[in-house]
Parts: C-alpha cells; structure tokens; sequence
C-alpha cells in the first residue's frame, strides 16, 4: 500500500518539483497538489492523507502546520519562518498527539554538513558571522537555515570578545542573533548559498555551501517522507535522520 502524500504550495518553485519527485516514486500516492486558492483540512479529511509536506511562505507555515497537525496527518515542514515560540507549540501539540513529524531548514546533505561542520568549529574559534545568499523572491531573512546554523553554534561556543564597531549606516553590520552577526543578501543569480566565515589570531576559516539546483533537496525530502511516519514527536533538522 502506498502513502498518501499531500504537497502544500505545489504551484511554487520547491513544490512543483516535489510533486514531480514524488509522482516517479511508487511508494507514495500523491493526493493532493494544493496551494492558497485551497482548504488544507478539507483536502486533508477528504483524501484521508498520511503526510503533508508544507512548501509555502513564512506568513502563513504556522497556520498550515497547526492545521496538518490538528487533521492527524504527519508534518514535514520545509517553509522557513517559524518562531521558536511556534516550533515549541507544534513540539507539544504533536506529542499530545503522538503524532510524528519533522521541520526542516534545509533539505540538502551539503547544507547539513554545512551546519554540522560549523557547530564544531565554533567550539574552537568562537568569533563567527554567517553570510547567506539567496533568489530575490524569497520571502523572508534572515533564512532558516542561517538561524538553524547560529543556534548550532551558540550552543558549542564558550567565549566570544565584545566587537566594538560604531554603524555609520544603521544595519551595515548585518543583524544578530544569539549574538552572532547575520549578513543576508538577496541577488538574481543566485539560488542559495551560505558561508560561516571564523575568524582567529593570524587565520580565517571558511565553511561554504552552495545550492545550484533545486533538486538537491529532493533526496532529503524523500527521506522525511519515508521515516516520518515512524518519528516520535516533532523533530528539528534533516540531520536527525541521518545518523
Ligand atoms: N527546506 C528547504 O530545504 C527549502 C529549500 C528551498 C526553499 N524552502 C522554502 O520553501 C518555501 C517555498 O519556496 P519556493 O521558492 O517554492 O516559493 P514559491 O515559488 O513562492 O512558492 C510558494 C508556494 O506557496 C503557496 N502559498 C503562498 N501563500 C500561501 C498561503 N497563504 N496559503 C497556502 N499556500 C500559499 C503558493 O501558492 P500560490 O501559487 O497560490 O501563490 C506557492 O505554491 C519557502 O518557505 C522557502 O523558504 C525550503
């Protein structure tokens, strides 16, 4: 028996493509391609779907996944844009459920290592800001997957010194969080790229990743589909299913 699968934002660039990828798999029955002009819970109810994968916009995820959740289906969420405040509701609401699910910043195997490479250096180099580029029709900035990178490494890094830098041009030093500077740059040419940028005494360290085609978040994808159903609660990040 295949699983059925109901892609949320199918009309968009990520959605698109994961109804095709998901349409050459036959393990999975594709449900459901809806976007705005759409009612999630209807189609949800009526199709009696398994998994929804979310590929929406920041401004209407958490409200998406509240409803996926709310119907009985399994989340996996990979719009950017939920609070930490939302992502810790859904947490509790999908183990009252006991229903797993999954978030994910970014489905790519380069970005994850990306993040994971990062988290260990800054437990030596503490001085780190994030570079990340992205389309300009995305939405939102900074990006989930430089937010998901500074929580990594706030979490490993002990001391960081106090830079003293006065702005001539307010924001010139990008925006912070966890005390960590992100710069977000918003270019065509570009689908998506990161760079932790360490900095020592007499040395740099540059952890770069690059995102050229969309379909190298399609194996990620297809794998939060295939172990949602099996997760305990709401899970954060790919990585969890990749150890
Ligand atoms: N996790 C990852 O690895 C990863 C990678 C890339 C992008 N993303 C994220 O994936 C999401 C989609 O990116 P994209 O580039 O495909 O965007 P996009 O091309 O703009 O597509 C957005 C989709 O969302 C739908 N949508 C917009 N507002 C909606 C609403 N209020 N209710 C329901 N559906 C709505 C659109 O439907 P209409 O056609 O009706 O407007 C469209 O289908 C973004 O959040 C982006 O940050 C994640």
């Amino acid at each position: 028996m295949s699983i059925r699968v109901i892609v949320n934002g199918a009309t968009g660039k990520m959605g698109s493509l994961a109804c095709e990828t998901i349409l050459k798999h036959s393990e999975f029955e594709l449900v459901g391609q809806l976007s705005r002009k759409d009612d999630l819970r209807s189609v949800i109810a009526r199709t009696n779907a398994q998994i929804v994968v979310d590929l929406t916009r920041a401004d209407c995820v958490y409200d998406n996944s509240l409803a996926i959740v709310e119907s009985g289906a399994h989340p996996v969420i990979g719009s950017s844009g939920l609070t930490d405040a939302q992502i810790q509701f859904l947490t509790e609401y999908c183990e009252k459920r006991e229903l797993g699910g999954i978030i994910v910043p970014n489905f790519s195997i380069s970005a994850v290592l990306m993040m994971r490479f990062a988290a260990e250096a800054a437990a030596y180099m503490p001085e780190v800001e994030i570079i990340e580029a992205h389309h300009q029709q995305k939405f939102d900035a900074p990006s989930g997957t430089a937010l998901k990178t500074a929580e990594l490494i706030a979490k490993n890094r002990k001391v960081q010194t106090e830079t003293i830098s006065k702005e001539s041009i307010p924001g010139v030093r990008g925006g912070k969080y966890l005390e960590i500077s992100i710069h977000s740059l918003r270019l065509p040419g570009v689908l998506a790229r990161q760079q932790v940028i360490f900095g020592n005494t007499g040395e740099t360290l540059t952890i770069a990743q690059d995102s050229i085609d969309r379909i190298c978040y399609m194996p990620g994808l297809l794998l939060c589909c295939r172990r949602v159903m099996s997760l305990s609660g709401l899970y954060f990040g790919l990585e969890h299913l990749l150890s």
